[in-house]
């Protein structure tokens, strides 16, 4: 039976994964949230690591919220690059495969077609540039994967697109950005690659989300749409809206991924439509 070592489990991600590992007898699942194991306390770290000698780790641990990141860069770098630092340095120490979920962030989003695993980053705001530099210090672990992924929702989750539903149904009028485009990716697709990809042991980088891709704006009226509701939803760009609400991390404008070499190993994503209504579903 392999051993499995999660770090921020009690996050959105961490949560899903737990509830499809929860039924697999093949594994055993070590998940810890940030109370017992905070990933920038390498001596604690290395300690739970010797309690369980993991044969995998999943490292989801991180600040997600990108503009706490921007106000507070000191403490951003300190959890997703130093942190990151720490969970390879012991995975590495420990022969472990460590797997590392990264994000489309790390594109300047300036170019016009799907981002491959092949392009260049070129961070633009403190999250994608924290994050980067996490995937540098796990890339010098013999046995690492990174996945990009991009906008992730779930239930319960803290993030905009998980508290979407319960805000247009509250709201009569909505503003959303309409000129940032990406991969809304639901937890349970990922979640659900994420572990094809260890069973097949692939390992460098990879991108996984949900095929096609929109914007805040489109993805609200599907989800108006398909909940039948009355709110008006109106467009607005991203320039206008940040200085309104006072949002400090610029965002890449296109951080679409493609999910061709993840197609090619024979798994495959269902569009975000699909996994929209999967959501909406689940948390009815
Ligand atoms: N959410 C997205 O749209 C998105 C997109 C691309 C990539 N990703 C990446 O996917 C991974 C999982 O994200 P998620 O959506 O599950 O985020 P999440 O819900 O914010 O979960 C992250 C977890 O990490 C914990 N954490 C924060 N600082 C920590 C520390 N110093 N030590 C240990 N644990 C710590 C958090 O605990 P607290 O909540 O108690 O702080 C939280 O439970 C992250 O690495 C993220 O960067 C996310």
């Amino acid at each position: 039976m392999k051993k499995i070592l999660i770090t921020g489990g009690n996050g959105l991600v961490g949560r899903y994964l737990n509830n499809i590992l929860h039924n697999r007898k093949d594994y055993q699942v070590f998940s810890f949230g940030k109370e017992e194991f905070e990933i920038t306390d390498k001596d604690n770290s290395f300690k739970i690591f010797k309690g369980i000698k993991p044969d995998i780790v999943i490292h989801l641990a991180a600040l997600t919220d990108v503009d706490y990141c921007e106000r507070n860069p000191l403490d951003a770098y300190k959890v997703n690059s130093e942190g990151t630092k720490n969970i390879s340095e012991i995975s590495y120490n420990f022969n472990s495969f460590i797997i590392y979920l990264s994000t489309d962030f790390v594109f300047d989003g300036e170019k016009k077609t799907p981002y491959t695993e092949k392009d260049n980053p070129n961070p633009i705001n403190i999250y994608g540039k924290s994050k980067l530099k996490g995937e540098e210090f796990v890339k010098k672990c013999s046995k690492h994967l990174i996945i990009r992924t991009s906008r992730i929702y779930g239930r319960d989750g803290k993030s905009f697109g998980s508290k979407l539903p319960q805000i247009l149904k509250e709201k009569k009028e909505i503003y959303l950005i309409q000129d940032i485009i990406n991969c809304p990716t639901y937890a349970f697709d990922l979640v659900d690659s994420i572990i094809k990809l260890i069973e097949k042991e692939i390992y460098g980088i990879i991108n996984v989300c949900n095929d096609g891709w929109c914007s805040w704006y489109e993805f609200g009226a599907k989800m108006k749409e398909i909940l039948k509701l009355n709110i008006e939803i109106k467009g607005i760009n991203f320039d206008e809206f940040s200085k309104i609400f006072n949002i400090s991390a610029k965002r890449p404008k296109f951080s679409s991924l493609s999910i061709d070499l993840l197609s090619s190993l024979n798994i495959k994503m269902r569009r975000w439509e699909e996994g929209l209504i999967n959501f909406l579903n689940e948390i009815i």
